[in-house]
This record gives C-alpha cells, sequence and structure tokens, in this order.
C-alpha cells in the first residue's frame, strides 16, 4: 500500500516536472524564433544604403557647428549667390568619393589654420556627407 502511494506521489512529480519542462522547451523555441526574426529584420535595414555611412563615427551636430564656424564664410565669398554651400552640389563639386572629402576637408582645414582633431574632421565630414555628398562608402 504505502509502496502504490508513493509511486502515485513520484509519477505525479514526474508529470509536473515533464510538462515544465515541456513548457520551457516551448518558451525557448519561441524566443528563438522572435530572435531570428529581429536578426532578420537587422540585417534588411542594415543593409538598406540610407543608412550606410562612411563616416560613422561623427557626430553631425558637431560637424554642422564647425563648418558653420570656420568653413562656410570663405566658400560664401567664392559663390556669387553668396551660399557657399553650393559647392558641395553634384553641378559644382569636384569631389567624388568620401576618402577624397575627407581629404579635402583635412586640407582645407589645414590650410585655413584650424587644428582640428581626427573625430573632428571626421565629423564635419559626416556632416557634408549627409547633407550634400551622400556617399554610401
Ligand atoms: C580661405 C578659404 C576657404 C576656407 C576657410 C575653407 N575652404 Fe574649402 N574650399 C576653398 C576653395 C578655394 C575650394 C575649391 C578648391 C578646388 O576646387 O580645388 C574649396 C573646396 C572645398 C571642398 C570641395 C568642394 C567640391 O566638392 O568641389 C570641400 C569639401 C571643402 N572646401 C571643405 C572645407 C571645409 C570643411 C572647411 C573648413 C575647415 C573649408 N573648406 C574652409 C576655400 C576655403
Amino acid at each position: 500500500m504505502l509502496i502504490i502511494s508513493s509511486f502515485g506521489y513520484l509519477n505525479f512529480f514526474y508529470n509536473l516536472a515533464r510538462s515544465v519542462a515541456k513548457a520551457f522547451c516551448i518558451f525557448i523555441l519561441h524566443v528563438k524564433k522572435i530572435l531570428l526574426k529581429i536578426f532578420w529584420l537587422c540585417s534588411i535595414f542594415l543593409s538598406f544604403p540610407c543608412f550606410a555611412d562612411p563616416f560613422m563615427a561623427g557626430d553631425l551636430v558637431l560637424g554642422e557647428k564647425l563648418h558653420k564656424e570656420s568653413c562656410s564664410s570663405c566658400h560664401d565669398g567664392m559663390v556669387p549667390g553668396g551660399n557657399g554651400d553650393e559647392l558641395y552640389l553634384s553641378e559644382f563639386r569636384a569631389i567624388n568619393s568620401s576618402s577624397k572629402l575627407k581629404s579635402q576637408v583635412e586640407f582645407c582645414a589645414n590650410q585655413n589654420g584650424v587644428a582640428w582633431f581626427e573625430d573632428e574632421i571626421e565629423s564635419v565630414s559626416r556632416y557634408l556627407n549627409n547633407n550634400f555628398y551622400k556617399f554610401l562608402n
């Protein structure tokens, strides 16, 4: 009698453990499915060209500020309408790649006595690329 009833207990715990384990497995499978979906969506999102950015490390706000402070006035004087940003438009630009853009930013900065660190050059390059050049890599 004692043996039978303790079997009943064992059976109960065995079944309980089984269903917990099963539920856990289903849960893990679901998590895996969701994670795969997220991963998939992310890879699609990141492979979109508009998210490609050769100057990822740059700070757009800093770049715009530095550009306004040190670069605009001279370029403005070079253009008939007084808007130096026109230099960067596709009709007038001489730059045709992101590496040339960065070199030109560095060159213009050095020529004009602005001692910028790498991150400042990167930021201004990013600002110009984002707003005008749109190089993807
Ligand atoms: C004293 C005047 C002057 C200042 C200040 C100046 N530039 Fe220039 N910049 C020029 C001239 C002149 C050119 C045209 C050079 C050429 O086409 O060979 C030019 C061209 C450029 C171009 C290339 C435009 C294109 O696509 O053809 C970029 C980019 C540029 N400058 C960035 C900067 C940045 C960034 C700064 C701020 C550090 C700056 N410049 C400051 C005179 C200046």
